[in-house]
C-alpha cells in the first residue's frame, strides 16, 4: 500500500495594503482546479477560538506580551485542530498569514525584538514551517493609498508610518534569509501580472507533488 503523501503548507504575508488577500481565494481555486485537495484559513482565526480571539486582537487595546501570547494562542489551537490534522491526511493547507506575520508585526512593528518569538514558535510548532511563502511587497506610500480605501482600519491599520516600515523591513529580511522557502512578489504589479507568475509556481508546485 502506498504511503499517504504530506499536503503542503503555503502561507501568504505582507503588510496591510499590500493586497494579499486577493490571491489567497484565487489560489486556492486554481489548486481545486488541478485536483488538489485544498483547505484555505487564516490567522488570527481558522477555529470557533481562533476567531473570537481575532476580534479581541483586531479591535480591543492590549500590551503587547498579551497582543504576542494572543496570537500564538490562536495559532496553537488552529495548528492542532485544522492545520496538522489536513497535512497529514494529504490535504495543501493555504493560510492568510502565519508565524513570519509575529516576527513582522510584534517582532519588527512593535519592536519587540525576534528572540522571544523564536522561543514561542519553538514551543508551538518546532518542526514546521510553510512549504511556499508568498511575501506581498509594497512601499508605504502604496500600502496607505490601498488602506485609504477601505473600510473601518483595525488596530493595525491603524499604526503609524514608522511601524509600517518596520514591519516590511522584518518581512524582507526573513524572506532573503530563508530564500528557498520565500518568493517575493512585487504588489505593485498588477493582478494579472501577480496571477501569471503565481500560476508558473503553482503548476511547478503541483507537478513536484506528483512525482513519485
Ligand atoms: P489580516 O488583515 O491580513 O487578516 O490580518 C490581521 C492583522 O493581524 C494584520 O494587521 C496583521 C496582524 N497580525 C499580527 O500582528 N501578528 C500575527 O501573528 C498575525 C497572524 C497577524
Amino acid at each position: 500500500m502506498s504511503q499517504l503523501k504530506r499536503g503542503l503548507f503555503l502561507t501568504f504575508e505582507g503588510v496591510d495594503g499590500a493586497g494579499k488577500s486577493t490571491h489567497v481565494g484565487w489560489t486556492v481555486e486554481q489548486l481545486k482546479s488541478r485536483g488538489v485537495n485544498v483547505i484555505s484559513t487564516r490567522e488570527p482565526g481558522g477555529t470557533a477560538v481562533g476567531e473570537k480571539l481575532r476580534e479581541l486582537l483586531l479591535h480591543e487595546s492590549m500590551g503587547l506580551e498579551c497582543e504576542t501570547l494572543l496570537m500564538f494562542a490562536a495559532r496553537v489551537q488552529h495548528l492542532r485542530e485544522i492545520i496538522e490534522p489536513a497535512l497529514e491526511a494529504g490535504t495543501w493547507v493555504v493560510c492568510d498569514r502565519f508565524t513570519d506575520a509575529t516576527f513582522a508585526y510584534q517582532g519588527g512593528g512593535r519592536e519587540m525584538g525576534l528572540s522571544r518569538i523564536a522561543e514561542l514558535e519553538q514551543w508551538v510548532h518546532p518542526h514546521l514551517q510553510p512549504d511556499r511563502t508568498w511575501l506581498f511587497d509594497v512601499p508605504l506610500e502604496i500600502a496607505r493609498e490601498r488602506l485609504d480605501r477601505t473600510r473601518e482600519k483595525d488596530r493595525f491599520e491603524r499604526e503609524a508610518d514608522a511601524f509600517f516600515l518596520r514591519t516590511r523591513a522584518v518581512y524582507l529580511a526573513r524572506a532573503a534569509q530563508q530564500a528557498q522557502r520565500f518568493s517575493v512578489v512585487d504588489a505593485t504589479a498588477s493582478i494579472q501580472e501577480i496571477r501569471q507568475s503565481l500560476t508558473q509556481q503553482l503548476d511547478a508546485l503541483v507537478a513536484q507533488s506528483r512525482q513519485v
